[in-house]
C-alpha cells in the first residue's frame, strides 16, 4: 500500500465571521469543543485503519484553528501525535487569526511539532480592516507576528487581500511595504472574490460594491513587481515565497497528489476517488460517534477530468505544465503562445504575466 503523504484537518470555528468569507465555519462554541475534538481523533483512527498514513505535510485550516484554547490545542495535537506515524513529516502548518495568538499557544504549538504558521492579516490599514469586518487591529497583528517569532517560528506566511472595496493603490502599496519590512518567509496575496452566500456578495449584487477587472489587474501587477523586486518568488498566482519556503502542502494539491481531509467540509482525493465530509459540525460529530460515514458527497474523477485539473492547477504555478500533457490541445496552445499568454522552454508551458491575469479563463479551454 502506498502511504498517504498529505493530511488536512478542518477546524470550523471563528471568533467572528468575516463578511466576505465562504469557508465552512461557525461561531466559536467552547462548551461543545471536546466532543468535536474527540470526533476528529476518532475519524483519524478509522482512516488509519483503512490506509497507510505517513504524512510529509499536515495543514490545519479553517475556520480558525487558533480559535481553540491552548488546552484544546494540546489535547488535539497530542492525540494526533499518538495516532499518527510522523517520521516522514517535514511541514506542519496551522492557520491563525491575529486575535487568537498568545505566547503560551505559540510555544505549545512549536513544542508539539507545528513548524509553519499562516496568519490572516489581510491589511495593515485600520479603515480597510474595518471594511473587512476583521476582529483584530493592525497593532494586534504586528504584536502577534512578533510573538510567533519569539516563540521560534522561522516559517511564517501572512495572508493579504487586495481589490477590497474603497482600497486605493497607495493603501495596497503601504500594506505590501509594511509586510515586506516584517520579512515573513511567505506572502499570500489574494484578490478579493465575491463569494455566494456572503454579506459581500449581497452588497455586490445590490450594486453597493462593484468589481473592476482592470483595477484588479493593476493591483495584481503592482504586487508581482514589488514582491519580485525584493526576492519573493511568485511560485503560484497568489503565493510568493523566499527560495525553499513554498508551502509544500499546497504544492502537493496543485501537483495532483493524493491527500486525506478530516473534519466537516474537508475534501479528500485518493486515486480516482474524491469525497467531501458534510459541512455541518453537528451532523459530522453525530455521524462519527454513531459509527457512520461523515462523507456527504463522493465522485469518481475520470481520466479526462484529472488531466484538465492537472493542467489548470499546473498553469497557476511557475513549474507550469509538461508540453506532452497538452498534446490534445495543440491548436489552443499555439493560439495562446502567439497571443502572448503562454511561454515555453521546449519541455514545459508556463503563463506569462499577461496570461496570469486571465488564468481562470485560459484554463477553461482545457476542460
Ligand atoms: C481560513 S482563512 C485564514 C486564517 C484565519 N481564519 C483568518 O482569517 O485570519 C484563509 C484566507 O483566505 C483569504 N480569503 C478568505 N475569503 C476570501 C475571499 N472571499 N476572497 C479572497 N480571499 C479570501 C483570506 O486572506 C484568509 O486569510
Ligand atoms: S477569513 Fe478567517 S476569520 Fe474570517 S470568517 Fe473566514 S475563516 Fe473565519
Amino acid at each position: 500500500m502506498m502511504p498517504l503523504r498529505h493530511l488536512y484537518v478542518h477546524i470550523p470555528f471563528c471568533l467572528k465571521v468575516c463578511p466576505y468569507c465562504s469557508f465552512y465555519k461557525e461561531r466559536l462554541e467552547p462548551t461543545r469543543m471536546r466532543r468535536f475534538l474527540d470526533a476528529l481523533l476518532l475519524e483519524l483512527e478509522r482512516e488509519s485503519g483503512k490506509r497507510l498514513l505517513q504524512p510529509r505535510t499536515i495543514f490545519f485550516g479553517g475556520g480558525t484553528p487558533s480559535a481553540l484554547s491552548a488546552s484544546q490545542l494540546e489535547y488535539l495535537l497530542t492525540g494526533i501525535r499518538e495516532r499518527l506515524d510522523l517520521s516522514a513529516l517535514s511541514e506542519w502548518t496551522l492557520e491563525m487569526n491575529p486575535a487568537t495568538v498568545s505566547m503560551s499557544k505559540a510555544r505549545l504549538l512549536r513544542a508539539l511539532g507545528v513548524n509553519r504558521i499562516s496568519m490572516g492579516v489581510q491589511s495593515w490599514d485600520p479603515a480597510l480592516l474595518s471594511v473587512l469586518g476583521r476582529v483584530h487591529t493592525a497593532a494586534q497583528a504586528e504584536r502577534s507576528y512578533e510573538i510567533l517569532r519569539e516563540a521560534g517560528f522561522d516559517n511564517i506566511n501572512l495572508d493579504l487581500m487586495f481589490a477590497v472595496p474603497t482600497q486605493t493603490l497607495a493603501q495596497w502599496e503601504a500594506t505590501l511595504e509594511k509586510t515586506i519590512a516584517l520579512g515573513p518567509e511567505h506572502i499570500s496575496a489574494y484578490c478579493l472574490t465575491y463569494e455566494e452566500d456572503t454579506a459581500f456578495f449581497e452588497r455586490f449584487s445590490s450594486g453597493l460594491y462593484a468589481q473592476n477587472k482592470d483595477w484588479d489587474a493593476d493591483l495584481f501587477e503592482a504586487t508581482l513587481d514589488r514582491l519580485e523586486a525584493v526576492g519573493y518568488d511568485g511560485y503560484e498566482i497568489s503565493n510568493h515565497a523566499r527560495p525553499g519556503r513554498e508551502c509544500f502542502h499546497n504544492l502537493a494539491y496543485w501537483e495532483g497528489a493524493d491527500y486525506l481531509g478530516l473534519g466537516p467540509s474537508a475534501f479528500s482525493t485518493c486515486g480516482a476517488e474524491r469525497w467531501q465530509n458534510v459541512a455541518d459540525v453537528q451532523a459530522y460529530t453525530s455521524r462519527i460517534f454513531a459509527g457512520e460515514s461523515a462523507i456527504g458527497f463522493r465522485e469518481e474523477v475520470d481520466a479526462s477530468t484529472h488531466l484538465a485539473e492537472r493542467i489548470a492547477f499546473g498553469l497557476r504555478t511557475n513549474r507550469g505544465v509538461a508540453l506532452d500533457l497538452l498534446g490534445p490541445w495543440q491548436s489552443v496552445v499555439d493560439e495562446y503562445l502567439s497571443e502572448g499568454f503562454f511561454t515555453h522552454d521546449g519541455a514545459r508551458i508556463r503563463l506569462t504575466r499577461k496570461g496570469k491575469l486571465v488564468a481562470d479563463t485560459l484554463a477553461e479551454a482545457f476542460v
